[in-house]
């Protein structure tokens, strides 16, 4: 076990502050790279109102984290057996209950994550739209924050927005950022370029690039058929770059998260010591 997962389940969380990004795709991708890759994986569908990562990975959840509520249910028991044995804790559509969860219950939500530890090694939690302290809540309990972004003015001014209220609110200096819907790799380098240099004339935390997402046919393929890209055609240009997140993130060779250093924008990615 590496030092990376001596507090499990190693948490990751996926915002962007924008609805429509991909941060649902690239949460269940994720999943099911990581549990493809012989790790025990849960997903947390911190959607709580809108759920909809039980469709895009093609889970049909009897439970929900309403049953969780008020009663003596842990998250394990409601979660729900998806593809590859990944487990998702499943959120609502709609439901009243879950729509306004006080802050005290995300929190003791959030703080029974641990428990988990005996069913996942990793557990993503997949975020709603939105900078409302229903995401702070659960993001700043992850170890890695990763944030999505594509490159468009709307979506840089809500995920600079996200961080803002991540780093003021929570503390959280580390951001791992992902691009979606690139043409090529210069293009996913080109959009972070741009997105950093916004977010550093205003806020010092650190910004890193961990992966850039094509635009991709299959990937809609995919989500049409409900049948997440990776396990579906793993050998296209999503998949293999979804593949490369979870290894750029994750295990001894993941870039370090370093939520110490509130230093300016150190540059580029270093390998773990
Ligand atoms: N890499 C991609 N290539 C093609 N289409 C994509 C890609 N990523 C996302 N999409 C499109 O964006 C839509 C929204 O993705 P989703 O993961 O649900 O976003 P979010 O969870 O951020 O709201 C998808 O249904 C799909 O149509
Ligand atoms: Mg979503």
């Amino acid at each position: 076990m590496t030092g990376a997962l001596s507090k499990r389940p190693y948490k990751i969380a996926v915002s962007s502050g924008k609805g429509g990004v991909g941060k649902t795709n690239i949460s269940v991708n994720l999943a099911l790279a990581l549990q493809r890759a012989g790790h025990k994986v849960a997903l947390f569908d911190a959607d709580l109102a809108l759920a909809n990562a039980h469709i895009v990975m093609g889970a049909h959840p009897k439970k929900t984290l309403v049953d969780a509520l008020g009663e003596e249910v842990s998250l394990a028991e409601i979660a729900t057996e998806g593809p590859l044995g990944v487990k998702l804790i499943a959120g609502g559509n709609g439901l009243a209950e879950l729509m306004d969860l006080s802050h005290e219950l995300r929190h003791q939500i959030a703080k029974s994550f641990d428990q988990l530890a005996p069913i996942a090694d990793y557990l993503i939690i997949d975020t709603p739209a939105g900078i409302e302290s229903n995401v702070v809540d659960f993001v700043s309990v992850a170890n890695r924050k990763l944030i999505v972004v594509v490159g468009e003015p709307a979506a840089f001014i809500d995920a600079y927005a996200c961080i803002k209220v991540l780093h003021q609110t929570a503390g959280v200096n580390h951001f791992d950022v992902v691009v979606n819907r690139v043409r090529d790799d210069a293009h996913g380098e080109d959009v972070f370029r741009r997105f950093k240099a916004i977010a550093a004339k205003f806020l010092t935390c650190n910004l890193y690039h961990v992966g850039s997402i094509p635009e991709d046919a299959q990937m809609l393929k995919s989500i049409g058929a409900c049948s997440p890209v990776v396990m579906s055609a793993p050998q296209s240009r999503s998949a293999r770059a979804l593949e490369a997140l979870a290894k750029r993130i994750t295990g001894p060779h993941a870039t370090p998260v370093d939520e110490g250093a509130a230093e300016m924008f150190a540059a580029g990615t270093q390998e773990d010591g």
